[in-house]
């Protein structure tokens, strides 16, 4: 499973991508609006897709078919790699074919069910969000919903990548690994978090202790 940084925070992805196991970065407006208000987001934008140099998603706003084609082909003139990460209601599925069809790549984001994940993925979308989190949050079971859409993406041989997305706890991260998500988006704490382990820390500190007692 690949792991990216849910973030739209410059130094939280420039930590995550110097540690080397970061794939991409996935951005939404909710995100962006985080960062100061005088930030150039187009800058913004390409100063974290060059430090990644992976997959960077750029989320549209539009709500209607046209305004997400001229958003995503404004997105494609700050750099050609990007994916264009559309929300799942009918005119975004209509949008995800049409770029599909020009083979420009897209995450059809804001998906709670296995269901929605088979109807984007035939629209075709290259990617799929299964949001966890917030259906954790009003008390729906999201690894069933995780394991459903695995368990028909390996029954029909479905291309889309899977992305696990709304991942609030390392728990979170290693239920998507097992469930068979091809990709995790992380946030940049649940990342740290993920890492960490007492026993790491202390077993460093023995070690940098008694390496002071030897020579080398
Ligand atoms: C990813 O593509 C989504 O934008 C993100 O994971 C949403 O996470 P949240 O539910 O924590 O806002």
């Amino acid at each position: 499973m690949q792991i990216y940084v849910d973030s739209a925070n410059i130094k939280e992805i420039q930590h995550a991508a110097s540690m080397g196991f970061i794939s991409g970065v996935t951005t939404n407006p909710s995100l962006l609006a985080k960062e100061d208000p005088s930030t150039d987001i187009r800058e913004l934008i390409k100063n974290i897709h060059n430090t990644v140099g992976g997959h960077t998603s750029v989320e549209v706003i539009s709500t209607d078919t046209d305004g997400m084609l001229r958003e995503a082909d404004e997105i494609l003139s700050w750099f050609p790699e990007a994916t264009i990460k559309i929300p799942f209601i009918p005119a975004g599925l209509t949008a995800v074919r049409r770029l599909s069809d020009q083979n420009i790549p897209t995450n059809v984001t804001l998906l709670f069910t296995a269901n929605q994940a088979l109807i984007a993925s035939n629209a075709g979308a290259t990617y799929v969000s299964l949001f966890m989190g917030r259906l954790d949050d009003i008390g729906t079971d999201s690894l069933i919903a995780l394991q459903d859409t695995c368990e028909i993406w390996d029954a029909q041989g479905l291309e889309s990548m899977i992305i696990a997305a709304s991942i609030r706890t390392p728990i979170h991260m290693l239920e998507c690994a097992k469930a068979g998500a091809h990709i995790a988006t992380v946030p940049y704490k649940v990342i740290m978090q993920s890492m960490k382990h007492p026993l790491t820390d202390a077993g460093l500190d023995a070690f940098l202790k008694d390496a002071t007692k030897i020579k080398m």
